[in-house]
């Protein structure tokens, strides 16, 4: 059909034209919008779930809405990075100072407070490598936030920002993608940080997203860090959101699909939101007209079966050393998570602690987590399948 109108949205962190199912998430972060209007505070919030199940694309979805708001927000993704921390402070660093340029109560109410607040933020960014930018606007760095340790001069910057956007009746929220991956002293610093402005009902959140091992990751970095954040798993949709997510922007764009065509799709995609994305995207390129028949939902799920492999399974997979793909090619003949006793016998192992290098690198690759003690499982949905799928070749 028509490629113009075509309305799925395979890929990475694309926003999808029915964010189906993310109620929940999305009125509690309306509901925080709502309380720091009035005065009042409310808890952080953090999603955690497998790969393309959605994450990037709600943590965008909510800061949109406080960015709706006023809000003074930041938007980080997290890598390995081999400068760590100080690679980290320089793009949160760059982030808050465009941040604070164009947030948009800031800009007509040049008060006391505010001056004071862009002044901290600019000393921080200084110390961090990246500015100043005084030459262009009215503030010159007013030396705080700049002891170059990194936990104190996130409390100062957290602290001299919160009056100014008390003023407002706004807050400040970070936005930190793949937290998982973020430099260690960073995460602590943020999570104190964060912990301190709760404590003080100040309107300081951060907001995260990452993959199945954040809250044990969170709560290591803190031990408070498990009553610190309202938690939510992110899943696959439930049958009748698949659907949703299927049919409804077919719909609007003026097709549909035969009943079984729809059917078939849905039983390929099991609920998850980037299968769904593709699958949907394969069935309107491989259908002549509306409505798109049984024929054309068979190829489009051979040509979308393809696509996954290349883009979601291969590259992972490729990331693996020859040591690392044996220990998930063990795992792929489980249907649900592998036990780790089952793995040491099944790769001829003697104990589990022969297995513990492998393991703790695919799980800092990304790749695998313990949904349990003793327990291991792909992050990427039907990983197993893929490698079952390939297993002359791989
Ligand atoms: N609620 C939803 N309804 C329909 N499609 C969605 C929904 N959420 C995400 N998608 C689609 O799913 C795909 C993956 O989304 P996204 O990149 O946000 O996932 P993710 O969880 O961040 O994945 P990763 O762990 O790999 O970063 C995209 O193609 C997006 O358009
Ligand atoms: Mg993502």
């Amino acid at each position: 059909m028509d490629p113009t109108r075509n309305p799925y949205t395979p890929g990475a962190g694309r926003t999808p034209p029915a964010l189906v199912g993310r109620a929940s998430e999305l009125s509690a972060g309306d509901l925080l919008v709502q309380r720091t209007a009035s005065g009042l505070s409310g808890r952080s919030m953090m999603l955690y779930g497998l790969r393309g199940v959605g994450k990037t694309v709600l943590l965008n979805e909510l800061r949109r809405r406080a960015d709706a708001a006023g809000w003074l927000t930041a938007m980080v993704e997290a890598k390995h990075d081999r400068k760590g921390a100080d690679q980290a402070r320089a793009r949160l660093a760059r982030e808050l100072t465009s941040a604070a340029r164009s947030a948009q109560p800031w800009r007509t109410k040049a008060s006391d407070k505010v001056k004071a607040a862009l002044g901290t933020i600019e000393s921080f960014s200084v110390k961090a490598g990246v500015g100043p930018f005084s030459a262009t606007a009215t503030v010159a760095p007013s030396g705080r936030a700049a002891s170059g340790n990194l936990e104190l001069d996130l409390e100062d910057l957290v602290a001299d920002v919160v009056p100014a956007l008390r003023e407002s009746s706004i807050a400040m929220a970070l936005f930190i993608d793949e937290i998982q991956d973020l430099d260690a002293s960073m995460l602590s610093a943020l999570l104190s940080a964060q912990h301190r402005a709760a404590q003080n009902d100040w309107p300081f959140y951060v907001f995260g997203a990452g993959l199945p091992v954040v809250p044990a990751t969170l709560a290591e970095a803190r031990s408070y860090a498990e009553r610190q954040f309202d938690y939510r798993h992110i899943d696959r949709l439930s049958a009748e959101d698949a659907r949703t997510a299927l049919a409804s922007p077919a719909a609007t764009a003026g097709a549909r699909f035969d009943p079984e065509a729809l059917d078939l799709l849905l039983g390929s995609a099991h609920g998850y939101p980037y299968f769904l994305q593709v699958y949907g995207d394969q069935a309107w390129q491989c259908s002549p007209n509306s409505p798109i028949q049984v024929g054309d939902a068979r190829l489009a799920i051979e040509l979308g079966t393809d696509e996954l492999d290349r883009s979601l399974f291969a590259s992972r997979w490729e990331r693996a050393t020859p040591k690392q793909k044996q220990l998930m090619a063990a795992m792929a003949v489980d249907a649900a998570p592998s036990t780790v006793a089952d793995l040491v016998t099944r790769l001829g192992k003697r104990k589990p602690s022969d297995l513990s290098v492998f393991r703790d690198e695919l799980i800092k690759k990304g790749l695998i987590y313990a949904p349990e003690r003793g327990l291991l499982d792909f992050t990427v949905p039907l990983m197993a399948d893929f490698i079952q799928r390939h297993s002359n070749e791989l």
